[in-house]
């Protein structure tokens, strides 16, 4: 069984309490995209971790984690991920593998990123190097896991990546440059810590499909972050759709069993870019605080709006959802009315029910519904409030997809499953 998990919106919908609580039933947990941007939170008990590389999931013992070719990998992030997992869990030898092909984040890929982003010309990035990191792999001047072991090629490599890196740096007015012994010792440095993790992780993920066992593909980021489908150019790097998943670790689209998609019971965007039903008020105020929507990466302050549905009919048929999951609905407890956005006004005053390429303009049309008070303590579908029963039977009619689980809090167990 393989099983793909993603998010529906901009992102933090919720991927890593989900896919903890899914991962019992997986041996192996993939991450297959993006980097050190994604921030996934994990309760477990009166703990939090926050997972930027490794694989939700993973703090269960006797699971298998992978991080496949699609990610980019900022090293110095994951040896304390490494770390803290190996305090709280179990070693991590024989059950964490990476893919050799997988795209190293150095040094000078942050600086740029923040670089950009500083001079007021960015889109409100993470600023963790992603872009600039994928920018090198695309231009093949990138410098992957394997090649640490080939010191020779490895220091070629390097100084073709700082011709262009170190220039860069200047033209985006930083005077530090960065030497090749300086960038050779690091990686060289890093190799002796996670070296024993490399390997080939299309081949081993294969192998296990066929030896039986289940694996779950967890995405970063969210639908509208994708490169090519998200709302460019504020968007991630990387292919954060479905679609993502076979090509970031090397498993065919004929592998895939089940596609999960998660939303929040409303919206949320980090960073700048359109977001039509974004409440710029005291009721996006309310939803921020009593959501706690501070980024789990940044801790910038999360926009807030209500669920738009338009936009999430889109993300169902792009990623080919088999199940939906509604994450969050205890944060629209007590309020009297909670609304929809089931249409498009456009500029010229027509209504439309489809996503337009440009949603600068749009205007959410609102489907209203009277409010509930408490889910928080409901554990199963007959002890939800009647109205929030329609609420989610609104969701599941209009996207004509099934909403199998129902989150209701951040603990492991305030969960419903729902259908
Ligand atoms: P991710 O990036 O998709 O993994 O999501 P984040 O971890 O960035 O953000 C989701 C936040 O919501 C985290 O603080 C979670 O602990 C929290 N969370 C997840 N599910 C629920 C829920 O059903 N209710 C509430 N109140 N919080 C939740
Ligand atoms: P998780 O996995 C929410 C956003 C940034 C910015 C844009 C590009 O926790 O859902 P980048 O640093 O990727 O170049 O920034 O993408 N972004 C996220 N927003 N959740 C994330 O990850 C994000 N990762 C990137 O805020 O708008
Ligand atoms: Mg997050």
């Amino acid at each position: 069984m393989v099983t793909v998990v993603v998010g529906l919106q901009w992102g933090d919908e919720g991927k890593g309490k989900i896919v903890d609580y899914l991962a019992e039933k997986y041996d192996i947990i993939v991450r297959f995209q993006g980097g050190t941007n994604a921030g996934h939170t994990v309760l477990v008990g009166n703990e939090e971790f926050i997972f930027h590389l490794v694989p939700s999931g993973i703090l269960r013992e006797n699971k298998i984690g992978a991080i496949g070719a699609g990610v980019v990998l900022d090293i110095d992030t994951l040896l304390k991920e490494i770390k803290l997992i190996e305090e709280k869990s179990s070693s991590l030898e024989n059950r964490f593998i990476i893919d050799g092909r997988t795209h190293i984040t150095l040094p000078f890929h942050k600086d740029e990123d923040a670089l950009q982003e500083t001079s007021g010309k960015g889109i409100g990035t993470t600023k963790r190097g992603i872009g600039p990191t994928y920018r090198d792999k695309y231009w093949r001047i990138g410098i992957r896991l394997f090649d640490l072991f080939d010191e020779e090629k490895l220091r070629e490599s390097i100084e073709k990546s700082l011709t262009f890196n170190n220039y860069l740096l200047q033209i985006l007015g930083e005077n530090k440059t960065y030497s090749v012994d300086e960038i050779f010792k690091m990686l060289m440095n890093w190799r002796d810590e996670i070296g024993k993790f490399v390997g080939d992780i299309a081949l081993f993920l294969n192998d296990e499909i066929n030896a039986g066992k289940n694996i779950l593909l967890e995405g970063a980021q969210g639908t509208f972050l994708d490169i090519n489908f998200g709302t460019y150019p504020y968007v991630t790097s990387s292919h954060t759709i479905s679609g993502g998943a076979t090509i970031g670790t090397g498993l065919p689209p004929s592998a895939i069993d089940e596609i999960i998609g998660i939303s929040k019971a409303y919206t949320t965007r980090v960073g700048k870019g359109p977001f039509p039903t974004e409440l710029e008020n005291q009721l996006g105020d309310h939803i921020r605080e009593r959501g706690g929507e501070y980024g789990a990466t940044t801790g910038r302050p999360r926009r807030c709006g209500w669920l738009d549905l338009v936009l999430l009919k889109y993300s169902v048929m792009l990623n080919g959802i088999d199940n939906l999951v509604i994450t969050k609905l205890d944060v629209l407890d007590g309020l009297d009315e909670v609304k929809v956005a089931t249409q498009y006004e456009l500029m010229d005053g027509s209504i439309v029910d489809h996503l337009p390429y440009n949603l600068d303009m749009v205007k959410p049309v609102y489907t209203s519904f009277e409010g509930w008070r408490s889910t928080k303590s409901a554990r199963s579908i007959e002890e939800l409030p009647a109205n929030a029963r329609k609420y989610l039977d609104f969701i599941e009619e209009y996207l004509e997809v099934n909403i199998s689980l129902v989150s209701v809090g951040k603990e492991r167990n305030e969960i419903i499953e729902y259908h």
